[in-house]
């Protein structure tokens, strides 16, 4: 949520913060601004997405060598010109940009006010910006210290970036519970809320720790301190990201190339982990809690949105490949609800950005109760990966589409690594079984390129056909069912059609009351488990003259006789099917919403990184 982007050095700083933003802008795109230091300190910003900045700018003068700049998610106050950020002091000598919630902001706002500040905004980030500047004048400190003292007095998250007037050469970057990066150039510094604005100019880069303050000054090292004023010495690490991976690659969007990656990703996720050859899955940064997992009373899952999605098919997967019980919890509810956590019990929270607050918190009361935390991540350094105890990245590539595609597939991967892992060493399958899966998991990158061939046409036509309706019904059993819910969720995000996933049995239990001939049903009724059920299911739909859609096994019959669409997928193991079933279910979402006139890349009121609660 809020990107931030903030440069100091020997070029022109307006080119690499305006780019920077456009790269974070899949953060929150609902206003944007930036300030600028020459003679002055000046402020632009205003409602809407970067290009209106850039056209707000344009007959202005955009000179300086310092700046910082930020695109906005709104938590305190609507999206508006005077909630954008930057936010200047009340003397307009310190420009601020902020991501993340100040909680105590109110207290925060009267104290100043009765020492005579007034406000522009009603935001928790102008209260921030004029306590530092209130601390910098009464306590006669530096800028440096001011940020500080202030922080110390602060109760929430934040990732902030503070210039001033004063100081026409000094960046003053802090983070709690919000990502911040700094880039070390030749001669310049670079900060960003995740690397993707900073990898074109350099690999160097140090990722803030939490409650950590850095000093970044031209022509002088970078030098970080703690709020409670405790040197830290800079750890410099060297980026691997690919500048291609964050292009559009010739696709209209984002999303759509992420969808065609995927056999790639699910390839990269599975690299030096499946050995086919030898029959192993080795996992580098689980191997040292194997001996926790075996021991383990049970497995809880923690997250949000389509990861906790990928964590109910991991359910499935431990329980059935490992026998080890699992939980699956929505990271929002378990932080809040008292649980029940001990140290025998091992937490995997999954997340692609790694930053999100939810999950962060349930990993941090599951840390105090003395669990085993394990992540499962794709951002590597994320806040999630680097607050765990071990895990694994998903390795899927940066994933810049709001609607998260090849981050799930990359996430079920794993975690299907991981169960037969555990499966191997509780020897839970017989070897010829274990095989078996251990090759039709091999297969899969091949399988998914062949599911976005087969799927093509039908996916299409579907969209067209059902591009206006207001409501989807999304049902699946067993692995398929989270398979439901992650197809109804992409639809609903991209296209704003109201979509319901459900487990097909459920079905009779309320909303068959929704079914006419105006309602889509979209079934994934492929040929193994408890297929049987789901053909019985599709006939009660039938009967009430739904429409329905169905994702079956290539070469099917039976349902192909009863629905009145069929989208083909490969035959694979059961437990894999979630892999192939979730791709024409996010290509109909994308077709759907780009015929809708939607923006697909950057949904309303969404933001890539949920790092608020
Ligand atoms: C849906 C989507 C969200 C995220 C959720 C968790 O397409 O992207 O539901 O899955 O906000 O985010 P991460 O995985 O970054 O923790």
């Amino acid at each position: 949520m809020c990107g931030i982007v903030a440069y100091v050095g020997p070029k022109q700083a307006y080119p690499i913060l305006i780019n920077g933003l456009k790269k974070l802008e899949y953060r929150g795109y609902d206003s944007a601004g930036i300030a600028l230091l020459n003679s002055s300190l000046n402020v632009y910003k205003t409602k809407g997405k970067v290009s209106e900045l850039e056209n707000f700018v344009k007959d202005v003068d955009l000179r300086g060598t310092i700046g910082i700049a930020h695109t906005r998610w709104a938590t305190h106050g609507e999206p508006n010109q005077a909630n954008a950020h930057p936010h200047y002091s009340q003397s307009r000598e310190i420009a601020l940009i902020h991501n993340g919630i100040i909680e105590n902001y109110g207290l925060l706002r009267k104290e100043l006010e009765t020492r005579g500040y007034t406000f522009q905004s009603t935001t928790d980030t102008e209260v921030l910006t004029n306590l530092i500047e209130d601390i910098k004048n009464n306590e006669h400190v530096s800028l440096f210290d001011a940020v500080r003292i202030a922080l110390n007095q602060v109760i929430g998250a934040y990732a902030i970036v503070v210039i001033s007037y004063d100081d026409p050469d000094t960046l003053i970057a802090a983070r709690k519970g919000s990502p911040l990066v700094i880039g070390i150039g030749k001669d310049d510094y670079y900060v960003a809320s995740d690397a993707t604005p900073i990898i074109e100019y350099t690999k160097n880069v140090v990722y803030l720790d939490d409650e950590e303050v850095a000093l970044i000054q031209r022509s002088s090292d970078l030098k970080i301190k703690t709020i409670r004023n405790q040197e830290k010495t800079p750890y410099v690490q060297q980026l691997e990201m690919n500048l291609t991976a964050l292009e559009k690659g010739g696709y209209e969007h984002f999303m759509l190339k992420e969808i065609y990656e995927q056999p790639f990703s699910i390839k990269d996720s599975m690299r030096g982990r499946l050995h086919t050859e030898l029959g192993t899955v080795s996992l580098g940064g689980i191997v040292d809690f194997e001996p926790k997992i075996l021991a383990a009373s049970r497995i809880i899952i923690v997250a949000c949105g389509t990861s906790w999605h990928a964590g109910l098919v991991g359910e499935y997967l431990f329980e059935d490949l490992a026998r080890i019980p699992v939980e699956v919890e929505y990271a929002s509810e378990f932080r809040y609800r008292n649980p029940v956590i001990n140290e025998s019990d091992v937490v995997i929270a999954i997340s692609q950005s790694g930053e999100t607050a939810d999950t962060l918190a349930a990993i941090e009361l599951a840390k105090s109760k003395g669990a085993t935390i394990l992540g499962i991540c794709n951002v590597v350094g994320s806040s999630i990966a680097r607050a765990t105890h071990g895990g694994s990245y998903t390795h899927a590539g940066p994933e810049i589409g709001v609607a998260s595609t090849k981050a799930f597939t990359a996430q079920v991967t794993l975690l299907t690594l991981m169960a037969l892992r555990m499966a191997s060493l509780k020897g839970t399958l017989s070897r010829t079984r274990y095989m078996q899966i251990l090759h039709a998991l091999e297969l899969i990158p091949e399988k998914v390129a062949q599911t976005l061939i087969l799927s093509k046409k039908t996916v299409y036509e579907v969209a067209e056909k059902f591009k206006d309706v207001r409501n989807f019904l999304y049902l699946g059993r067993g692995y398929n069912f989270p398979v439901a819910l992650e197809g109804a969720l992409k639809l609903k995000e991209i296209s704003y059609i109201h979509a319901e996933g459900y487990p097909a049995a459920e079905m009779k239990h309320g909303p068959i009351a929704l079914i006419d001939e105006d309602m889509p049903v979209v079934f994934i009724a492929t040929n193994k488990g408890t297929y049987d059920k789901v053909v019985s299911n599709i006939q009660e739909v039938k009967a009430r003259k739904g429409q329905v859609i169905a994702i079956v096994t290539e070469g099917d019959t039976i349902v192909k006789g009863m629905a009145d669409y069929i989208i083909e997928i490969p035959e694979t193991e059961e437990m894999l099917v979630p892999l192939l079933a979730t791709i024409p279910l996010q290509k109909l979402s994308y077709h759907i919403a780009v015929m809708r006139g939607c923006n697909v890349d950057q949904p309303r009121n969404l933001a890539k990184s949920v790092t608020v609660e």
